[in-house]
């Protein structure tokens, strides 16, 4: 085992070194704020998509007071289409934090590190290994799947066992010299190489001692105890406009998007027609007795969120006088652009720029 797992330190440094190219704007960055910013975008995002995000976020705020004090829908409007809103939410709580109570001053031990919103493991251990060479080791689904194919491990990776068991072995592996080149090493060996589909395993400089390769597992590698299910919403949103300004609220429930922008939002509980939105209660509260025209319907868009798909139906309405409503605020056109929306909204809004919404 000893063997396999020298082979395995080595193997992958050696690729690192005379092989991996893989530019990002973050590698080799020693600033642990822009550490953290990076890490917590990669969260829950690829590479290429959150590339620009970062480079936005670094250019607004270069330092943690400058994003400690900047007003909250401005970074919001940088994150927004990056999804799970939270992440953005807990960064602007912790660089107040840290710059109130720390002093502008980063932390620079794991356990502190690990303390702050928004950070777990995962994030902690990277951080920590690449702004302050300390002996941590990354654990998250990529590292699960390159060690469960080359060490051959069947145990599933989503079991209270499975979990324990990568961990003891990732930490073994870890290069305790280097631990920060080896974890983006093995990151990138994960994004590069030992891809979820379609590994490049006749090309892997691992393959010699790669079990799952010798053995033919690689596609069955690695395995999952559960599937996760996926829920079907259907959101209509009442585009109402009036006297060039249209209806939102901020989204402030327990739920996705929050703190995100929308128009007015009927989510029924089964899709509907247009003619059945019409009798619905909470469709009739929102006019009450004011006239209104439906002035068009867009073809419904889809948005897939992890365990959600999102259908959602744009229903552009004019009215005859305000609504009555104090969920939702009349906004002027030209200042929607500075609100950060979901991205179906966002692209809605972009594609109808042109049009006057009143006619
Ligand atoms: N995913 C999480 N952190 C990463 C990093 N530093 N580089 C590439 N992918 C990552």
């Amino acid at each position: 085992m000893k063997d396999f797992q020298t082979h395995f330190r080595q193997a992958l440094l050696t690729w690192n070194n005379e092989v991996n190219r893989r530019p990002m704007p973050w590698k080799g960055e020693k600033d642990p704020y822009k550490i953290w910013l990076s890490e917590i975008i990669l969260q829950q995002t690829r590479v290429e998509q959150g590339w620009n995000y970062y480079k936005n976020l670094v250019q607004a705020f270069p330092t943690i007071k400058d994003l400690a004090k900047a007003p909250q829908t401005r970074v919001f409007k940088l994150w927004e289409g990056l999804g799970y809103y939270i992440r953005c939410r807990n960064l602007i709580a912790t660089a107040k934090m840290i710059f109130k109570e720390k002093n502008g001053i980063f932390p620079c031990k794991y356990e502190d590190i690990l303390a702050l919103k928004g950070v777990g493991p995962y994030t902690a251990a990277a951080i920590s290994s690449f702004a302050f060479n300390l002996p941590y080791a990354v654990v998250d689904g990529n590292v699960f799947r390159v060690l469960s194919r080359y060490f051959g491990m069947k145990i599933p990776v989503d079991s209270t066992e499975g979990k324990k068991k990568f961990r003891l072995l990732a930490e073994e592996l870890l290069d305790r010299e280097n631990p920060g080149t080896y974890n983006q090493a093995l990151m990138d060996f994960g994004a590069v190489v030992c891809k979820p589909k379609l590994p490049l395993c006749t090309s892997c400089p691992l393959k010699k001692k790669c079990k799952a390769y010798l053995k033919g597992w690689v596609t069955r590698l690695p395995v999952k105890e559960r599937s996760v299910s996926n829920k079907f919403r259907c959101f209509f949103y009442l585009v109402v406009s009036h006297s060039g300004k249209l209806y939102v609220r901020k989204r402030t429930e327990k739920d996705i998007w929050a703190n995100l922008y929308e128009f007015i939002l009927i989510e029924p509980a089964s899709a509907l027609s247009l003619e059945e939105l019409k009798k619905e209660n909470d469709f009739r509260k929102i006019f009450g007795s004011c006239r209104m025209e439906i002035v068009s319907v867009s073809a419904p868009v889809s948005q897939q969120l992890t365990h959600q798909t999102i259908r959602g139906c744009f229903v552009r309405i004019n009215i005859a006088k305000p609504l009555k409503t104090t969920a939702y605020k009349a906004i002027p056109f030209n200042r929607l652009s500075s609100l950060p929306f979901p991205k179906m909204i966002a692209r809605y809004l972009l594609e109808n720029r042109e049009y006057p919404f009143e006619r």
